[in-house]
């Protein structure tokens, strides 16, 4: 007899292409545009605050399940502060190891097997796995090239009886799209009209360009008692490394999401969620200098792609630090041919699409590839250095 090795729910799991394409950009030394995550160092205040924390005392014991109150409070007054939200410290909050977590806490706490949960394509990379190891069913709304629109019909006609949840990130990986506030009003209305849940996940909350506004669904007429909304420090303080989130849902659907947690993690590291508090209490000054930090960064980037002969596909509103584009124009290959043949070739890693489509419509993505500008602006002007030679090349 041969043992089982692994349970059904994780058999079709594919590995992650972000491993394969960190691994080749390791092998290469490329400069990595892959991963979302900052070549730099979070504010010093921040470090200092966990150091701090780290020398407290307090270290030898589990922090609250729900989270320490000062970063309770802190993640209240950030919603109150940045979205006129009001969210109560005590009864509405939950700290959690990173917004993906919370995803998957809302997912488990929420929604029943044989549910299903509405995600837009291309998706971030952990939700379809998410939805599938609870036992629901994911129904998919396309977002289209070039600026990433979905067709009202088409939402509209993914809602039915079966619906629990529709998931939503805004701003919005890989492509940048920051969902419009009439975008988000149909989202509201439909899921009124069908009484689902909206899933937020808003980790690129403050990463807006050129006007971009974020608006949070759960402050939308009538959202408030059917919206979980999950966002963390990663992206907005250069901490993805701390992966400290949280959840903010009224307490009748926080306690589904609560007792996931208790019953598995527990807790989340308290020196670290005392530095995520002293982030969260940064002056608007901190958000406005991000903004400029990453919009030059943006640029940089755009200036990169257009050189190289990369065809961006810019969404209406852009958040989030990433630029999707078409490289047809340059590689008659698949993404997965053409990321691989970015770093072999050129020492530039980049990210195929092709994984954040549901397999039925793989071919949407493949065609294209995901950059980040999160990074220093010398690790920028170097790959700007390497891709300069990609169109020549052709
Ligand atoms: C849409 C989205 N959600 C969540 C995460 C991860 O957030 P965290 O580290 O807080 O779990 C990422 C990271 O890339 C992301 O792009």
């Amino acid at each position: 007899m041969i043992m089982r090795l692994m349970a059904d729910r994780v058999n079709n799991l594919g590995p992650s292409v972000f491993a394969e394409i960190n691994a080749l950009a390791r092998q290469h030394q490329a400069v990595n545009l892959g991963q979302g995550a900052p070549d730099f160092d979070a504010p010093p205040e921040v470090i200092q605050s966990a150091v701090e924390a780290l020398r407290s005392g307090q270290t030898a014991w589990y922090a609250p399940s729900i989270g320490t109150p000062a970063l309770r409070l802190a993640v209240a007054e950030h919603a109150r502060g940045h979205y006129s939200q009001l969210v109560d410290p005590e009864t509405d909050v939950l700290v959690v190891a990173g917004a993906s977590l919370g995803v998957f806490y809302a997912i488990l706490g929420l929604v029943n097997p044989g549910d299903e949960v509405i995600v837009f394509e291309p998706f971030f990379d952990t939700y379809v796995p998410n939805i599938e190891m609870a036992g629901a069913v994911p129904r998919y709304v396309t977002l289209h090239p070039p600026r990433w629109a979905f067709d009202p019909d088409e939402l509209a006609g993914a809602f039915n009886s079966r619906t629990r949840a529709i998931l939503v990130n805004t701003p919005h990986n890989p492509t940048g799209k920051v969902f419009s506030q009439e975008e988000l009003a149909l989202i509201a209305e439909l899921c009124q009209r069908w009484d689902a849940i909206a899933i937020v996940d808003e980790v690129y909350e403050h990463l807006l360009y050129d006007g971009a506004t974020h608006v949070r669904l759960a402050t939308l007429p009538g959202m408030a008692e059917r919206t979980v909304t999950l966002s963390s420090a990663g992206k907005t303080f250069g901490v993805t490394g701390f992966k400290i989130g949280w959840c903010i849902a009224p307490s009748t659907l926080l306690e589904g999401i609560r007792r996931v947690h208790e019953f598995s993690m527990f807790a989340t590291a308290h020196p670290l969620q005392e530095a995520v508090a002293t982030a969260l209490a940064f002056p608007q000054s901190f958000y406005d200098d991000l903004r400029a930090f990453y919009g030059l960064r943006r640029d940089i980037l755009l200036r990169i792609m257009h050189q190289a002969g990369l065809e961006v596909l810019l969404p209406d509103q852009l958040g989030a630090f990433y630029l999707v584009v078409d490289f047809s124009r340059v590689f008659s290959g698949d993404d997965l041919a053409f990321a691989r043949h970015l770093v072999t070739a050129y020492g530039v890693a980049c990210i195929p699409l092709t994984p954040f489509y549901s397999p039925d419509h793989r071919t949407e993505g493949q065609k294209l590839v995901r950059f980040t500008f999160c990074k220093r602006e010398d690790t920028l002007r170097v790959a700007e250095e390497r891709l300069s030679r990609l169109q020549a090349r052709g």
